[in-house]
């Protein structure tokens, strides 16, 4: 039977979506790859598939609301997960105040993706590849140069260790 992937996303400017697209695109080489916003999927959706990837922008250090709401309570046992965000580059970020949060708080606080998968973990999920960021040149985006293709590669990765 063909492996079944699942990509849930949240975006609210389009980039998060993009890199998703994207994923789904690398995916689907080898999985049936269903891509689906965040608040249009219930959570029994999320334990039916072989490999689930959940992807959030970062907003204030977290993942979305949406995204959060998700991964509680359900129960991801046996299903081969993977988290990845959008974010700033905090070394082209102006603001001193949020470099210095941000270096306070350590990559795993600061970062959609590292919280995402954290979640993923605590319900049961094994995790298939380490959290991954991608860059938007700010808030509304665009994404960094070459961002689009390192998701391709990045889901590549994952197909790799399935
Ligand atoms: C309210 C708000 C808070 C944000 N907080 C952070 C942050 O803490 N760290 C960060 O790297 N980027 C932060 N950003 C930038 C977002 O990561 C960026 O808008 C996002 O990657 C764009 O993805 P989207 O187009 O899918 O919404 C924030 C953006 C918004 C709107």
């Amino acid at each position: 039977m063909a492996l079944k992937a699942l990509v849930i996303y949240d975006s609210q400017f389009g980039n998060t979506e993009r890199i998703a697209w994207a994923i789904r695109d690398a995916l689907s080489a080898k999985a049936e790859t269903r891509l689906v916003r965040a608040s249009n999927v219930a959570p029994r959706d999320l334990s039916a598939v072989d490999v689930l990837i959940v992807g959030s922008p970062t907003q204030r250090f977290h993942a979305t609301e949406p995204i959060d709401r998700l991964l509680k309570g359900v129960s991801l046992r046996g299903v081969n997960a993977a988290a990845f965000d959008t974010r700033f580059d905090m070394d082209e970020v102006d603001s001193r105040a949020l470099r210095l949060a941000v270096k306070v708080a350590g990559d795993s606080a600061a970062y959609a993706a590292p919280r995402i998968s954290a979640a993923l973990e605590k319900v049961g999920a094994t995790i298939v590849a380490p959290p991954e960021g991608f860059i938007v040149n700010g808030t509304e985006g665009p994404l960094k140069d070459g961002e689009i293709q390192r998701a391709g590669e990045w889901a590549k990765g994952i197909l790799a260790v399935l």
